[in-house]
């Protein structure tokens, strides 16, 4: 596993569902061809919308999940969209130090969950902020 990374055996890959329209997943996957993260995201007219990201554990921390964030963002800005939503969901400290990381605006008070859809929303200004830059070849 660590030699796949080391010797950067790891694909990345932007396809569109099938089944559902305007639907797109980033993957990450490993030389053998074991997905080993991914992204799903929606592509709105205002907005590009997160729905889920998810590295496996063992390759954590490697900057594949930045990478799957920068290919989202590059694929939202080609298609003349500049702003990215999700839901943060508080699991831990550390999914939010890797939002912030990504210069994400994430919550970062005590909410309650009351106001949900209002309050535990994150977001990114493609106009403003600074490109996450990666590295990789992306496959299409
Ligand atoms: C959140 C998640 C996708 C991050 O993926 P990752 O590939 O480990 O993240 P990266 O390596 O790209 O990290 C990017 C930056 O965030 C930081 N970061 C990532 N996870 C972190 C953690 N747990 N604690 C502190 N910092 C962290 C990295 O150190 C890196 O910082 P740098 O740019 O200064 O080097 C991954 O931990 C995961 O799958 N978690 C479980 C699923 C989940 O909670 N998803 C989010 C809600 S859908």
């Amino acid at each position: 596993m660590m030699e796949d990374i080391q010797s950067k055996e790891l694909t990345f890959r932007l396809s569109k569902c099938r089944a559902t329209p305007n639907l797109y997943r980033a993957k990450c996957l490993s030389g053998s061809d074991n997905l080993v993260g991914y992204a799903t995201f929606k592509l709105k007219e205002s907005c590009v919308v997160l729905y889920k990201i998810w590295v496996k554990p063992k390759y954590r921390e490697m900057h594949i999940g930045k990478t799957l964030l920068a290919i989202m963002e590059d694929f939202a800005k080609e298609n003349r969209v500049f702003r990215v939503e999700g839901k943060f969901y508080p699991s831990t400290d550390g999914v939010r130090r890797f939002y912030e990381k990504c210069g994400y605006d994430v919550p970062n008070k005590e909410k309650s969950w009351e106001n949900y859809d209002r309050d535990w929303t994150l977001s990114k200004d493609l106009r403003r902020a600074t490109d996450l830059t990666t590295e990789r070849t992306i496959e299409r």
